[in-house]
């Protein structure tokens, strides 16, 4: 391979989706995973397989369905996750199974309570198994860069030993400093002759803001691959934001002379997709992918990028395709077919029932706005792939808003059972009464933690876009829904949103039942 080439190894859908709340469904990580393909990054970390059924199930379709990147799952050190990650990515063109254990002494000896000889041991048994069940095997030394350079360098060389093909050296905490992470690297290639003829790895975490500097100083050090988010979401403070690395290599490539293969016109859109269905907004001053990361407010800068871009842009908009989802692409008149092909155009290949659906969703939209455009198209598709997935479906809902008395509300909800049941609230505002008059429905005590309305395009018919986060007994979940009504958006995502808080306090009761812990935080 190119010695300048970097590997860009999407960790959405594994690190990204431990973020607090976020509860994708199979259908939705499939989804992102055709874009992430379509984005074209190189590797696709899909989940973490052991965590539960619906994580294993969703890695196995995802390495069914989703070709062009190499598909990895997540694994400890241990022969049960081993054997599992690689059972979920066996039909992929490319697996790769993905295994870490802890070298550093906090986490061994107060997590694993073990010791380094043990920590040594485990990990070259770990690559050894995995290296058993598939060819492609990357390892981290977890919190490595807390870690004793001299145990970790050990750790690593028999990892390479064993057969690890990529070495990936974890900021887990997001401590190490840029060039304290560049020394380390390069520390770890003086200590590892083997390093240089296996790929090594930058997986950074932005608890102080520095996971995409420490991500840079690791490739300037050496490293070809770095390990980074949609939009930075991950544990915490998240990881390393994929548009982010990208867009400094693309635009500073002169310099640095380090190139990824990602077709960057796609980042916009995917970045819009993974804020849409895991529910995390992107702050509007976001480098790359922010509302306004293109704006310009300040009557001198408008002025100078009017007479020549450059004078205070340093990439343009087309390039990472926000001007696509700005352009109109129907119109009130549109047929089924002229749909259809501007969702093909948009990667969405709808046919069929969902077709129909999606058509009925889109004359409802023309109806009440005048342009429909492709961030609309892309926001009804979404909603459209979000309504299979819930237990409960909002039927109809009444809403009585007064400025002279309290809002009361009356919902149908059908359960799960095929029951229709109805509910009634009189709330302090109407979102308060529709909530409350959902809950009072499904007999669920759910408390409402976040709850946020975005317009969705600009304009009075902009169609709005809820997102609601939900507490069920210790569980926290999120829902999304899009309407032109914001109460009607507002009350799919509260349904939505109770229906994943729902699966996942079964899917924890099922696991106290079992003994077993519930597997769904990994650093
Ligand atoms: O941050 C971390 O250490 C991880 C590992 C599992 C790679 O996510
Ligand atoms: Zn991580």
């Amino acid at each position: 391979m190119d010695p300048n080439r970097v590997i860009i190894f999407d960790t959405t859908l594994r690190d990204g989706e431990q973020s607090p709340g976020i509860s994708l469904n199979t259908t939705e990580k499939l989804e992102i995973a055709h874009q992430l393909a379509r984005l074209g990054v190189d590797v696709i970390e899909a989940g973490f397989p052991i965590a539960s059924p619906g994580d294993f199930q969703a890695v196995q379709a995802i390495a069914r369905e989703v070709h062009g990147p190499v598909i990895a799952g997540l694994a400890r050190a241990h022969a049960a996750d081993i054997e599992r990650a690689a059972e979920a990515v066996k039909d992929a063109d490319r697996p790769r199974v993905h295994t870490f254990i802890s070298t550093s002494d906090i986490h061994i000896e107060h997590q694993l309570q073990s010791t380094r000889p043990d920590v040594l041991g485990q990990a070259r048994a770990a690559v050894a198994h995995a290296r058993s069940l598939v060819d492609d095997v990357e390892f981290s030394p977890m919190d490595a860069t807390r870690a004793d350079i001299d145990f970790t360098a050990e750790v690593i060389a028999a990892a390479i030993e064993e057969g690890a093909t990529t070495i990936n050296i974890p900021d887990t905490v997001g401590y190490a400093m840029p060039i304290e992470y560049g020394e380390f690297l390069k520390g770890l290639y003086a200590r590892v002759p083997a390093l240089a003829d296996v790929v090594l790895s930058v997986h950074c975490h932005n608890d102080l803001g520095l996971a995409v500097a420490n991500s840079f100083a690791g490739l300037q050090a050496g490293a070809r691959q770095v390990e980074c988010a949609i939009n930075g979401i991950g544990e915490r403070a998240g990881n390393a934001s994929l548009e982010e690395v990208v867009m400094l290599l693309k635009t500073r490539e002169e310099h640095i002379g380090l190139a990824t293969e990602i077709n960057t016109r796609e980042i916009a859109r995917t970045s819009r997709l993974v804020s849409r269905l895991t529910g995390y907004g992107v702050q509007p001053n976001k480098a790359v992918v922010g509302r306004n990361a293109f704006q310009h407010e300040s009557g001198i800068h408008q002025d100078g990028v009017l007479k020549e871009r450059s004078t205070y842009e340093i990439m343009s908009a087309a390039s990472v395709g926000f001007d696509d989802a700005n352009s109109i692409v129907l119109g009130k008149h549109s047929g089924r077919h002229a749909l259809q092909s501007a969702l093909m155009d948009l990667g969405y290949e709808v046919s069929g029932q969902t077709l129909n659906q999606a058509f009925k969703r889109f004359k409802e939209i023309a109806d009440k706005k005048k342009q429909v455009t492709a961030m609309d198209l892309e926001a009804l598709v979404t909603d459209e792939l979000r309504s299979d997935a819930g237990a409960y479906t909002l039927e109809w809902f009444d809403v009585e808003a007064s400025t002279r008395r309290p809002p009361h509300a009356t919902v149908s909800i059908l359960t799960p059972a095929g029951e229709s049941v109805r509910g009634d609230f009189t709330g302090d505002g109407p979102i308060d009464a529709i909530f409350r008059a959902i809950n009072a429905a499904t007999t669920r005590e759910a408390k409402l933690r976040d709850f946020r309305i975005d317009a969705i395009t600009s304009g009075q018919d902009a169609l709005g876009e809820a997102s609601v986060v939900l507490e069920l007994s210790g569980s926290s979940a999120s829902g999304q829904g899009v309407s032109t009504d914001i109460i009607e958006a507002a009350a799919l995502a509260y349904v939505r949103a109770l229906s994943n808080v729902e699966t996942k306090v079964i899917q924890a009761a099922e696991s106290a039942e079992t003994d077993e812990p519930v597997l769904t935080q990994t650093p």
